[in-house]
């Protein structure tokens, strides 16, 4: 893809997620400046100068960071990823004090830096850090949101395509709510091309069953738990995941992702942060209120809502 002129990402984090959202940002082209911030000024310069080395190798985007907050200077957008990761067996609400002290501590020195930026939260608990972000910054709720579902929906199209014997690009699914263990697939709305998910006959000649559509859900839910299990990390598919959202932002996309503003007067949803589809452009993340959910969906809704709305009230 052609580079975004002039346009510059900062990513806060230099650990595997950010590190990997930089590499994917350089190799998609999602902006002609990518920065990495990190107070670990070792670890920082060291991928800095790994991935610069790469610089034959991708296109027009320059690589440039380190450890003073100077880096972040003039970011259109600025991803966060800074913070404690999941243990093997450990949930993302677990980690919700620990990240919430360095994201209050951090969000006011980033502003000062880049005042106009769009901050994308990846740092877990996203959703929950997202509405203590934009209470600590009075940041409007387009300009502040988490990354949610972006990376949950990508696992969902990639198990659906499989299944369906179709491109990930033909699978139309979204997860939504919590990017976490409440999450869940609005079905109500998947189609296959335009042919429902559950009249899409497949290459075998057969039908997805509910039993099937739901074993797969599961598997999305928990899908951070079973490679964390095995590498101590989720790394690649977020770091593609952020690249996407940052490319909507910086092309002025008014493209529809599942990321995760702080919501408001949304089916009966207020000031709680979960992933819904967005319209995600240069002005940020706008929720698309004709969004329709069935009895279902809207109960799983409205709980996932409940849960997270009590974790951020006992952090705050
Ligand atoms: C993921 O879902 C850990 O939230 C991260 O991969």
């Amino acid at each position: 893809m052609s580079v975004i002129e002039n346009s510059k990402v900062t990513i806060v984090g230099a650990g595997s997620v950010g590190a990997s959202a930089a590499y994917a940002a350089l190799i998609r082209g999602s902006a002609r400046h990518v920065a990495l911030y990190d107070i670990a000024t070792a670890k920082v310069e060291a991928e800095v100068l790994d991935l610069s080395h790469g610089t034959q190798f991708i296109g027009a985007s320059e690589i440039t960071g380190g450890s003073d907050i100077s880096v972040v200077e003039g970011s259109h957008v600025v991803v966060i990823t800074a913070g404690a990761k999941q243990k093997p067996g450990q949930t993302r609400i677990e980690l919700a004090g620990v990240n919430a002290g360095i994201l209050r501590t951090m969000m006011p020195q980033l502003l000062e830096v880049a005042p106009n930026a769009i901050y994308v939260i990846v740092t877990n608990p996203c959703d929950v850090l997202t509405v203590l972000a934009q209470e600590a910054t009075g940041l409007p709720p387009e300009r502040l949101f988490a990354s949610g579902t972006v990376l949950d929906t990508s696992r969902l199209r990639w198990q659906l395509a499989r299944r369906a014997g179709v491109s990930t690009s033909s699978v139309h699914a979204y997860i939504v709510g919590e990017h976490g263990d409440t999450e869940f697939p609005l079905w109500s709305r998947a189609t296959i091309g335009t042919v429902p998910i559950l009249d899409w006959v497949t290459p075998r000649g057969d039908r997805m069953t509910v039993e099937e559509l739901d074993a797969i859900a599961v598997d999305v839910r928990d899908a951070a738990y079973k490679v964390i299990e095995g590498k101590g990390a989720t790394n690649y598919a977020i770091g593609l995941s952020s690249a996407r959202i940052i490319e909507a932002i910086l092309g002025d996309q008014h493209a529809v992702l599942p990321v995760s503003p702080v919501l408001h007067d949304f089916h009966g949803v207020d000031g709680v942060a979960l992933s819904v589809p967005c319209i995600v452009d240069a002005s940020g993340a706008v929720p698309i209120r004709e969004t329709r959910f069935d009895d279902r969906e809207l109960d799983l809704f409205q709980n996932s809502a409940a849960a997270l709305a009590e974790i951020a009230a006992s952090l705050r």
